[in-house]
């Protein structure tokens, strides 16, 4: 029956089969090639170079979703859920589901491994760190980056209406990806010296005043302001707290760190965004969401103090940090 438990768990377990149709469909550019109109499968195939009966069984898969939509002649179109597939949309979720389907997807499968034996389940998979799999791999890289830019897009104007940043006069966005958080502090802050700083890899080619290195090492000393979005979720405690270190030592007496990061919610329930971003870095690099004190401890223990805590429209906190 639907609705009942039993469907319920049902769709549950074949969550890994969504996750692939839903990475199939953007792969091969499904819902871009449906903006214009409802397609049929036959049509569809020819322009995208598919098998037209697998590809008309995925299309049926994603309408049960309703990410689809069947109309009663047989075309497909695109539902408001698969909108946000398409490249370039405000709320794309392309990016997100590219990395999902393609480069985390066979990770998931060590989780058992991990939680019975120990390790990283990305490790376990693949042979090797996340990161370095990413240099590696430019194909891979560029999947990342496209999530990271998606959400950074979406969380990036929250950050910057919930925290006044119109006073800092330099900023360095600390392991910045795409740099969106720094855009959008440069729109509020025109005059601010911005820098990116992050991997060697990920910083080539910016359009923005960038550098490469390693956050474990050194970053650029003595700005104003210091942003750390959805970077020390990424490591253990140990490792988080050398980043905050590092920063530390870069900061003069009156600098302020921003730590921008999802803050767990007592229950599961109460912010399951959040825990299933806690998932993904577990499943990925090991990392983990913290609760607020967490925050406040493994920045006590690397020479600074939490001073505040500013919940934005997009779920995500700004921790505000300065020198203890
Ligand atoms: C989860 S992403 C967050 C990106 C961005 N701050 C955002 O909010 O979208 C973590 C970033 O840390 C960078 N990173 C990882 N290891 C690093 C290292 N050792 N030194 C500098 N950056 C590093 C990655 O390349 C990646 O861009």
């Amino acid at each position: 029956m639907p609705g009942s438990p039993a469907d319920r768990l049902a769709r549950l377990a074949d969550g890994y089969l969504v996750t692939q149709l839903l990475h199939v469909a953007v792969a091969l550019g499904v819902p871009d090639a449906l903006a214009a109109g409802a397609r049929n499968a036959p049509d569809l195939a020819r322009e995208l170079g598919a098998v037209p009966d697998v590809l008309h069984r995925v299309l049926r898969g994603l309408a049960a979703e309703e990410v689809l939509e069947e109309l009663p002649d047989g075309r497909f179109a695109l539902s408001p859920v698969g909108e946000l597939l398409r490249a370039g949309v405000p709320g794309s979720l392309r990016g997100a589901v590219a990395a999902r389907g393609g480069l985390y997807y066979r990770s998931a499968a060590e989780l058992f491994a991990a939680v019975r034996d120990g390790g990283t389940p990305f490790e376990l998979a693949e042979g090797r760190p996340f990161f370095d799999a990413l240099a590696a791999e430019p194909a891979r890289l560029a999947a990342f980056r496209a999530s990271m830019a998606d959400r950074s897009a979406r969380e990036a104007g929250a950050v910057v209406a919930a925290y006044d940043v119109s006073g800092f006069a330099s900023v360095v966005d600390v392991g910045g990806g795409s740099g969106a958080l720094l855009r959008a502090v440069r729109e509020r802050a025109p005059s601010a010296d911005v820098l990116l700083f992050d991997r060697p890899e990920v910083v080539a080619g910016s359009d923005l005043p960038a550098v490469g290195g390693d956050f474990f090492a050194q970053v650029p000393a003595g700005s104003d302001a210091y942003l750390l979005s959805r970077v020390l979720h990424d490591w253990d405690d140990d490792a988080a707290r050398r980043v905050l270190t590092v920063c530390r030592v870069a900061m003069r007496p009156d600098s302020v760190l921003l730590v921008v990061e999802a803050v767990l919610p007592e229950r599961a329930v109460d912010d399951p965004a959040a825990v299933r971003m806690d998932l993904h870095v577990l499943v990925l690099l090991r990392g983990r969401e913290r609760t607020a004190a967490e925050y406040a401890a493994l920045c006590a223990a690397a020479g600074l103090r939490l001073t505040r805590d500013v919940p934005t429209e997009a779920g995500v906190h700004v921790l505000e940090v300065r020198p203890a």
